[in-house]
């Protein structure tokens, strides 16, 4: 079968960069066409050099990375350095990357790919902010149809908030490009805290990385000991949450993965709940079902997945 065609939008970030790295492992099943960063647990300039970073490092030195949009549609931008670091992806020391950064604004690269492949043929990977998916919908409406499905690491509902008491950060940085893309009608499946909070590192799932005895299970068991400090702080759990990779696993292996066909509704004007995810999971009301909400996954098979794939590199 030939490999699923996607584009990943992401804000690198760890957990960002392993779902790179785990996309960029499995050519026989996913082409990625390309990778725009946009502005987000850091400023654009660092997710765009991050991402290329992250090719380099998975020798996909082929895959071209785009910078998208520097800052939420309608607010000022918020980051996430007391996460990620300074750099986004503080952990190990990382060299300078030498793979180019496309001229293209990463917004015309995903409308052009859009207009280009056959309609229904590209999966959009928002591992981030969802504004450079929104303003390519505002600008160019007519790709809205053309896209395959949409599968976007974001939100929560039962998990509750992470940068609020009530909003997910990816949804809370830029809610009004959230309602976008949760309006437009696009398939779209989503993976909230309630799921990446089911997949914690643990002491044992970072070894598994370090015995890789790769630069890149160095790295991504330096990045995740770096990533899972704050998380294990906050939650007084016994790792951190690998959130993204959750979407790159779900398309090599959806069954690891479940959830409901419901109703998502983003708030966009209380500052209370500001980027909200107001998920029907009861469908107590008659809001017409926008989403697949991802609620449980098979942990263990997921960081099997991750491991056997991340070791091809
Ligand atoms: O809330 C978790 C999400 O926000 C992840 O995508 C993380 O990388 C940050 O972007
Ligand atoms: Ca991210």
């Amino acid at each position: 079968m030939a490999p699923r065609k996607i584009i990943i939008d992401t804000d690198p970030g760890q957990d960002d960069a392993v779902a790179i790295l785990l996309a960029l492992a499995c050519p026989e099943e996913l082409d990625v066409l390309g990778i725009v960063a946009v502005a987000g647990n850091v400023p654009l300039p660092l997710t765009q050099k991050n991402a290329r970073i992250v090719c380099e490092l998975a020798g996909r030195r082929d895959v071209p990375v785009y910078a998208g949009c520097d800052a939420p549609m309608a607010r000022k931008l918020i980051t996430a350095e007391h996460v990620h670091g300074k750099t986004g992806l503080d952990g190990p020391v990382m060299e300078d990357p030498t793979l180019p950064l496309q001229d293209q604004h990463g917004v015309d690269f995903i409308i052009d790919t859009l207009r280009r492949e056959p309609s229904g043929s590209v999966t959009l990977c928002p591992l981030g902010p969802l504004t450079n998916i929104a303003t390519v919908f505002t600008r160019a409406p007519d790709v809205i149809k053309r896209v395959k499905e949409i599968v976007l690491m974001g939100g929560a509902y039962f998990e509750v908030g992470n940068i609020t008491p009530a909003a997910e950060f990816n949804i809370y940085v830029d809610p009004e490009a959230a309602d976008i893309v949760f309006r437009s009608g696009v398939p779209l499946t989503v993976m909230p805290l309630d799921v990446t909070h089911k997949a914690l590192t643990t002491k044992a799932r970072i070894a598994a990385f370090r015995e890789m005895s790769s630069r890149v299970g160095t790295m991504v068991a330096a990045w995740t000991d770096f990533f899972e400090r704050f998380d294990m702080e906050k939650y007084g759990s016994e790792g951190a949450p690998l959130h993204d990779p959750c979407v790159i696993a779900y398309l090599l292996e959806p069954h690891l993965f479940s959830g409901r066909f419901i109703n998502v509704t983003i708030e966009t004007r209380s500052e209370l709940t500001l980027g909200m995810t107001v998920a029907d999971w009861w469908r107590i009301t008659d809001r017409p079902k926008n989403c697949l909400f991802i609620g449980d996954i098979l942990a263990d098979k997921f960081y099997s997945l991750l491991s056997d794939r991340l070791a091809r590199l």
